[in-house]
């Protein structure tokens, strides 16, 4: 399979922007990040060795799904909560985010989520090919100015590894309040024939899919009336 897109060629040419840390955390939370997180946490194997998902999760889950720039974490919480047979991948490197979401993992007792607390780019080189069924893409930095494009998380690169790592059928899922990147994706992801987007309807974009939950920046979004714009691609087939 190719690894075109992996995440060493895209690490040389994108850097991490965004904020690593807000105010000071909470000592419980604090404690989390020292008693939690190293439980839970992936690393980076040596040697551009590949992660095995199943031995990750310590049993082989029914599905792994990642979510990239999960924030507070309440979206893929609730999903791992949902689906507790699903083994999750989420991305932060905000460390106030990855607390927030330590201490929901220990209140609801999940036990199917690892954590990235590190730029995703870093980890795309040690992924799997074909190992996942989702991706999720939730209200992803925008970055409007058009000098800034290059930060955006969806690229052709990025596009041919979310390509790599999902399995056939599997789905890319992406909502956004900010429409010029919503048309960005759509063009990048549209313009790479191993997508199928999924529409068929205006609702099919507009309207929150059923299995999904509202985001923090969702809920923000609309608190100010804007609209969200929810987006579904279907990986296909590879051909034998
Ligand atoms: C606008 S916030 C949205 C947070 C959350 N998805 C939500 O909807 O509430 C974007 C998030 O993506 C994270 N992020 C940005 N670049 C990232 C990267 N390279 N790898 C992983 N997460 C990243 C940021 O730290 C931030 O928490």
């Amino acid at each position: 399979m190719s690894k075109t897109g992996t995440g060493s060629e895209i690490e040389k040419s994108v850097r991490f922007y965004g904020r690593r840390q807000g105010h000071a955390l909470r000592p419980r939370r604090r404690q989390l990040m020292e008693t939690v997180l190293p439980r839970l946490r992936i690393v980076v194997p040596p040697d551009q060795e590949t992660l095995d998902f199943d031995r990750l999760f310590g049993m082989q889950k029914s599905e792994y799904w990642m979510e990239i720039g999960f924030g507070s974490g309440e979206h893929i919480a609730s999903l791992a909560e949902r689906y507790p047979d699903i083994g999750f991948i989420g991305c932060e490197p905000f460390v106030n985010g990855v607390a927030a979401l330590m201490s929901s993992i220990e209140e609801r007792n999940l036990t199917n989520i690892r954590v990235f607390d590190d730029d995703v780019n870093k980890l795309f080189a040690s992924l799997p090919d074909a190992r996942l069924q989702r991706i999720y893409l939730p209200y992803a930095d925008p970055w409007p100015k058009t000098r800034h494009h290059r930060r955006r998380m969806v690229q052709p690169e990025t596009l041919n590894t979310f390509s790599r790592m999902l399995k056939d059928q599997g789905e890319f899922r992406f909502a956004s309040d900010h429409m010029p990147y919503v048309q960005w994706t759509l063009a990048h992801v549209t313009d790479n024939p191993d997508f199928k987007w999924l529409a068929g309807a205006a609702d099919d974009w507009r309207v929150r899919p059923v299995d999904s939950i509202e985001t923090r920046y969702e809920n923000k979004a609309r608190s100010r009336g804007a609209k969200c714009v929810y987006l579904q691609f279907r990986r296909v087939a590879r051909s034998m």
